[in-house]
């Protein structure tokens, strides 16, 4: 059912009844599978020209025959968008019929008295976020500290905790960041999730004791709170931070393709329009300025860098602004295969691992990439869950899951760069 008719009856001011019937189409999610060029050709007009959000591939330039295309139509586009589909003889199915529900579900965040779930199995707003922060460096002052690296474009601060639990000399370091894009909620999601996870089972669980007496971890929940608080007032859909660019119509740049990694080259667009726009020059932003900064002064002490998105179930390495291999190409290869091993017996969930060009796609200007050039040899990023079936709209009832999965990801990367270094 995606049609929903509704008959208004009413009396006229002269005084005859009138019947008024509109047809309203709620919002959904396609599955798209172009089979020829042609097919592909319809498909990026028909997403360029009517409201829709592209989940996957994260913009046209990406699409293919015989690839997956997971859309976003809202109830004003679906009779347009669906029948031009079938117009075109292009296979398609409705994969999430209830888009609105799910956006409930993930913003009702424990208001339901009957829910069990923690807080750590809720998404929460940014300002909830912050107080979270303020709370757990208060509650933890021996261990965790706040540093602001920087601010938005909109200036909200950008907070990272510290958490520090040896006091050897000489120390290294990883670095996560979280919600570089502003949809992937799962993302923020799993910084809480670690912190939490560190702070309760330190001690009690030996590999995390381990990884945190050998290594301070920063972690930034958020690095795009204009765009997460965009996502959670006004555009659930919304990817990039929120700067204006000279075109008054299109808003955001791509914080993942700002980094100076062949910035701007295939796969990152020149357009403040496209979702993957690089920005007028690398770090142009102050989101991924502030990043870029803080990681070169401290790039001696930071040995890891893990970045978290989502969708699709992947853990991936440098480079993905080139196709050719990373110096310890076999290294990161290890790591990621042994992490994915683990997440495969211990959760049964499969996550596809290698170098982000080959594994994906080419995509210029990410901070992974980029922190690998600067010296942290070992950089990754990390695709949480899903495949696709909840996509960004992840219900909260899969947050402890997903998060567990990305933790045995980070736990055996940390401990192997531990063995290497
Ligand atoms: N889906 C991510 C993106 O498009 C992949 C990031 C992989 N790394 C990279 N440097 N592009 O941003
Ligand atoms: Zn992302």
């Amino acid at each position: 059912m995606t049609t929903l008719w509704i008959f208004f009856i009413f009396m006229n001011m002269d005084g005859f009844l009138k019947i008024a019937v509109c047809k309203e189409t709620r919002d959904q999610v396609l599955i798209i599978t172009p089979t020829t060029q042609e097919q592909v050709d319809i498909l990026k007009n028909v997403t360029s020209q009517y409201e829709t959000a592209l989940w996957q591939p994260v913009s046209p330039v990406y699409m293919k025959e015989q690839a997956e295309v997971h859309l976003f139509v809202p109830g004003e586009s679906f009779e347009t968008v669906t029948s031009l589909l079938q117009d075109h003889d292009i296979t398609h199915r409705v994969s999430l019929p209830n888009v609105n529900e799910l956006i409930e579900m993930q913003t009702m965040n424990g208001t339901d008295p009957r829910s069990t779930s923690t807080f750590y199995e809720r998404y929460h707003r940014l300002e909830d976020i912050y107080d979270w922060l303020n709370r757990t460096a208060h509650d933890n002052p021996r261990t965790v500290k706040t540093i602001l690296v920087g601010s938005s474009h909109e200036k909200r601060p950008l907070y990272a905790l510290k958490l520090s639990f040896s006091d050897r000399p000489n120390r290294k370091a990883m670095w996560i960041d979280c919600g570089i894009h502003a949809r992937e909620w799962i993302s923020p999601a799993f910084c809480l999730w670690f912190v939490h996870h560190s702070l309760s089972f330190y001690n009690y669980n030996k590999e995390i004791t381990d990884i945190l007496n050998n290594m301070d971890v920063y972690v930034l929940p958020v690095m795009n709170p204009d765009g997460y608080k965009y996502t959670w007032t006004t555009n659930r859909m919304w990817r990039k931070n929120r700067a204006p660019s000279h075109n008054p119509k299109c808003v955001g740049v791509d914080l993942n393709r700002n980094f100076d990694a062949n910035w701007c080259t295939e796969g990152a667009l020149p357009y403040p329009c496209s979702e993957i726009y690089c920005g007028a020059f690398p770090e142009s932003e102050p989101e991924s300025r502030a990043v870029a900064d803080f990681l070169r002064q401290h790039k001696d002490s930071i040995q890891l860098y893990i970045s978290i998105h989502s969708y699709s179930q992947m853990l991936l390495f440098p480079y993905s602004c080139t196709l050719e291999e990373a110096g310890n190409h076999n290294d990161l290869l290890e790591m990621v295969q042994e992490a994915a091993r683990k997440i495969r017996t211990f959760y049964r969930s499969t996550y596809k691992y290698g170098a982000g060009a080959k594994t994906i796609y080419l995509a210029p200007g990410g901070s992974d990439d980029w922190a690998y050039d600067l010296g942290i040899k070992y950089s990754f990023t990390f695709e949480l869950q899903d495949r696709g079936e909840y996509g960004f709209l992840l219900p909260p009832s899969r947050i402890g899951n997903a998060c567990n999965e990305a933790l045995t990801a980070v736990k055996t990367i940390a401990l192997k760069v531990m063995e290497k270094t």
